[in-house]
């Protein structure tokens, strides 16, 4: 009894994570029209979704001001600001500290996708957020962690 509820816990997490609770997916996305551009994506994006579509980056990153590096940087007020500077404490790759480009939604949705692509040699391993409306919901959180 107790491992099939053990069960039906992962199996409800496991379905979270998955779509991030984001019944108004489609409804929104169908909302940014057809072939939406990022800031078409952006205007429907909404950052408390993105919360917890974080979820995954919250292994390595976290997002309060304050709160400490991890095995990646705070992200906290990290929009707005250069790649590989926001947290001068942290072993940044030299990749990323010397790569010059700063962080808005652009180069946030580029990265989402696939770091490597943005920033060859980064020490960020992650295999990317294939849906666009799921990381602009991501980039919306971020803009939202402000300084
Ligand atoms: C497996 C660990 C890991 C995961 C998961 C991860 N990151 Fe990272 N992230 C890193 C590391 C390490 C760096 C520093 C990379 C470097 O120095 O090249 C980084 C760097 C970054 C930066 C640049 C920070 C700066 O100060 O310039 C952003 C933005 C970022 N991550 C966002 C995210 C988001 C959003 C997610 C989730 C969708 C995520 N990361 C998931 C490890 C991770």
């Amino acid at each position: 009894m107790k491992s099939l509820h053990t069960l039906a816990l992962l199996a409800a997490a496991l379905s979270l994570s998955a779509c991030g609770g984001d019944k108004t997916h489609d409804a929104r996305l169908a909302k940014a029209g057809p072939n939406p551009s990022l800031a078409a994506l952006m205007k429907v994006a909404d950052a408390r979704i993105g919360d917890r579509k974080a979820a995954s980056c919250k292994a390595c990153h976290t997002f309060d001001a304050g709160a400490p590096d991890m095995a990646g940087p705070n992200l906290h007020g990290v929009y707005g600001q250069p790649m590989g500077r926001n947290r001068p404490g942290f072993g940044y790759s030299a990749a990323l500290r010397d790569a010059g480009g700063k962080w808005d939604d652009a180069t946030l949705d580029a990265w989402l996708k696939n770091p490597k692509a943005v920033v060859p040699g980064t020490a960020m391993m992650f295999g990317g957020i294939a849906d666009p409306l799921n990381r602009a919901d991501v980039i919306a959180y971020l803009r939202s962690q402000g300084r």
